[in-house]
């Protein structure tokens, strides 16, 4: 009898290789390839008879579906960041790195949910229903009517599901501990995590359950990544944040059902996680404002703005290459301004350590802070201070030239309501607010901007 086939799956990113190898073709990983069984999540159950479907005209739906059903939390952070609520018969997945607080965040969203009248199952897979129900406690959220289920056995899960009222929401935690009975590989591997969540997918399509799936993220990749399932789900929501600091970032990554560039932002207290209303006042918050080489980024999450300073430290090299680090921003955009203000205004850094960081932990993904860091990069060279009550944005090209960025008004908006009387910007930004109190420099060009800074 010939040998059944098997086949080598990258738990990172889920490519399928025929043989096995050390790394990745795919995503580049090393050592995520195991062997698996092909047939293991769709065959080995009794055959099917085919279903006939019934195509519905387009047309005829018109009125009935205008607004995807959701049901709110009332955690306005959380519910920002889904668009307004969890969309029923929807998969939401929840990524991040181990103990940065998901299963926290979503205790304390089934509570919210339980208190609205939702009914809300919780189903753990790497805690006991005691442990479970100490964090519950622990976050005040022990009187609810939340039900919980300890399991990791899909078929198990679903029987658990099926039995009583429907759940309007329902919460994995986490995937990779799904197993199924149909699967032959072994727990946690990427045909076992695809599997356990295609079923319970399909259990939120067909009974209108929302349903949030909490997966791991790990940087060694050693059990299925959440990335194998993200194209899966209707909406990626990311959890992350520093675990030296208390506040956390919930952010989207993808969403079916609403934007994609807000955040949620919480601080993690010794009582769960409480809502920041205002982020920029928290990043702010231990600003030392009188020392060179800090800039003041006036920078926008989404439809929310959010200012959050830059801080450089340039200092003379005694290695032959220069370091070069950053923290909350990206290295290769450092490495183009650096070039820029070399070539553009004759500043030179190839003799020294550069040092970039974005306080408090934060992580900057706009071009607009081009401006901030250029500013925080020259005040640090020539040891001058910026002034303390100015906001600075902006992109920069590669010809020094000074790019316009988008929501100027409520940047400006915000620097004036935390106090902020100056801003430097790109020249012709459209939509400048007419405010006496306030100085908004316009900033042609690169060389502009440090004439301005270094005299
Ligand atoms: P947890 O939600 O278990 O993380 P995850 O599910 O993402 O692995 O949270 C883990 C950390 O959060 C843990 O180090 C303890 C801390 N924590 C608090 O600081 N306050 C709290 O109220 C709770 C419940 C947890
Ligand atoms: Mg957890």
């Amino acid at each position: 009898m010939a040998k059944p086939k098997t086949q080598f799956v990258c738990q990172n990113c889920g490519t399928v290789h025929s043989r096995w190898a050390g790394k990745c073709d795919g995503c580049g990983e090393w050592n995520t390839i195991v062997e698996e069984d092909p047939m293991g999540g769709i065959g080995g159950g009794p055959s099917r008879a085919p279903k006939k479907g019934r195509p519905v005209a387009l047309t005829t739906l018109s009125g009935e579906t205008e607004e995807a059903p959701r049901i709110h939390s009332g955690i306005s952070e959380l519910d920002r960041v889904t668009g307004s609520g969890f969309v029923r018969g929807s998969a939401v997945l929840v990524g991040g790195d181990p103990g940065i607080g998901k299963s926290t965040l979503l205790m304390q969203a089934a509570a919210a949910l339980s208190r609205r009248g939702h009914r809300v199952i919780y189903v753990s897979g790497e805690e006991a229903v005691a442990q479970v129900r100490l964090r519950a406690q622990r976050l005040g959220a022990a009187d609810t009517e939340v039900l919980l289920a300890a399991e990791t056995n899909v078929e198990d899960i679903l029987a658990t599901l099926a039995e009583g009222k429907r759940p309007d929401l329902v919460i994995i935690d986490s995937i990779q501990t799904l197993w199924s009975d149909t699967a032959d590989s072994a727990p946690g591997t990427v045909t076992q995590v695809r599997t356990g969540v295609q079923a319970m997918i399909r259990f939120a399509k067909q009974t209108g359950a929302a349903m949030v799936l909490v997966g791991h993220v790990t940087k060694e990749g050693q059990i299925a990544g959440p990335r194998v399932v993200e194209h899966m789900v209707d909406a990626v929501l990311y959890f992350e944040g520093d675990r030296g600091h208390h506040y956390r970032i919930l952010r989207t990554v993808k969403n079916r059902f609403g934007p994609t560039d807000e955040i949620g932002v919480f601080e993690m207290s010794d009582i769960g996680l409480r809502e920041v209303t205002n982020p920029s006042e928290l990043f702010l918050g231990e600003r030392n404002a009188k020392s060179p080489g800090a800039a003041v980024f006036a920078g926008m999450e989404g439809t929310r703005p959010v200012l959050v300073e830059v801080q450089a430290l340039v200092a003379p090299t005694s290695l032959g290459t220069p370091r070069r680090a950053v923290v909350g921003w990206d290295s290769s955009r450092l490495a183009m301004i650096l070039a820029v203000l070399e070539a553009h205004c004759g500043v030179r850094l190839g003799q020294h350590d550069v040092y970039l960081n974005v306080a408090g932990g934060y992580r900057i993904t706009e071009p607009a802070a081009d401006i901030a860091v250029a500013s925080a990069l020259v005040s640090s060279l020539a040891g001058t201070a910026l002034p303390s009550d100015c906001v600075y944005f902006g992109e920069i090209s590669l010809s020094g030239a000074v790019r316009p960025v988008s929501q100027t008004a409520q940047r400006l908006k915000e620097a004036e309501k935390l106090g902020f009387a100056g801003a430097l910007l790109p020249a012709s930004s459209a939509e400048l607010p007419k405010s006496s109190a306030s100085r908004w420099t316009e900033i042609e060009d690169l060389p502009d901007l440090v004439s301005r800074i270094a005299g």
